[in-house]
């Protein structure tokens, strides 16, 4: 059957990545998670030095670029994707505040951003893949057979976020983690470069008060629909 490529865009956790990955592995295509590498790069910055509080050495990531491997591995035990800098797997320490409170910044620089769209089209030239992150729809794949725009309330995405982190047994304060949502809300849609915004041809899709498994539901329909399956 031929593959098709699906882009989901959307707001910080909206639960978009679950949705993605599940349908992925139901439809067995690539899964890529997008966020996760403008996160590994932000990683970086903060493991060699390039912050100075909120500052970063723009010049110093600029020529470190060319030093940053980022790339996915199947992780047998969770049957999903890890993140690996480097060759090391960073997945749990990409998902920290810490790194959440410093990564608009880095997601805003444009030669990051140019950077990591080229790979990302390279990972898709094949087709078979479901991308999640802000702008697959309008930048990476604009020409993807299937794009949807996933949105829920700022308060939700915060509490979602805070039982993951509680879940992993890492450090978690409700109002931090909604003040940073609603930061990163505001940066991601008014940054210059590919501003999170909902592709004309994008399906918009309010999770508010779904549940996984409807979510992944409808999704699956969406794509039996887009390949004429139902
Ligand atoms: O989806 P996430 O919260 O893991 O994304 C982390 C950050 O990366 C977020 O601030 C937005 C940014 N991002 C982006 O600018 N473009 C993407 N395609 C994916 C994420």
């Amino acid at each position: 059957m031929k593959k098709i490529t699906i882009a989901i865009d959307g707001f910080s956790s909206c639960g978009k990545s679950t949705m993605a990955k599940d349908l992925a592995r139901e439809i067995g295509y690539i899964y890529i998670d997008s966020g996760a590498m403008y996160r590994a790069v932000t990683l970086f910055c903060l493991d060699n030095g390039l912050f100075t509080g909120d500052d970063i050495d723009t010049e110093r990531l600029e020529q470190e670029m060319g030093n940053i491997r980022i790339s996915f591995r199947l992780n047998p035990e969770t049957g999903r994707p890890d993140t690996y800098l480097n060759g090391v797997n960073v997945e749990n320490r990409i998902r920290s505040m810490e790194v959440s409170a410093h990564v608009s910044p880095v997601a805003a620089l444009p030669f990051v951003r140019q950077a990591l769209v080229a790979q990302q089209q390279q990972m898709g030239r094949e087709k078979g893949i479901v991308m999640d992150g802000r702008d697959i729809g309008t930048t990476v794949f604009p020409d993807a057979e299937l794009k949807v725009f996933v949105t829920a309330s700022p308060e939700i995405r915060a509490q979602r976020r805070y039982d993951e982190l509680k879940a992993k047994g890492q450090p978690a304060d409700y109002e931090d983690i909604l003040a940073n949502v609603k930061q990163r809300d505001d940066i991601d849609q008014h940054r210059a470069v590919s501003p999170l915004r909902r592709a004309d041809d994008a399906l918009l899709l309010d999770n508010s008060h779904l549940t996984i498994a409807e979510q992944k539901a409808w999704l699956i329909e969406q794509y039996r629909r887009t390949c004429g399956l139902s």
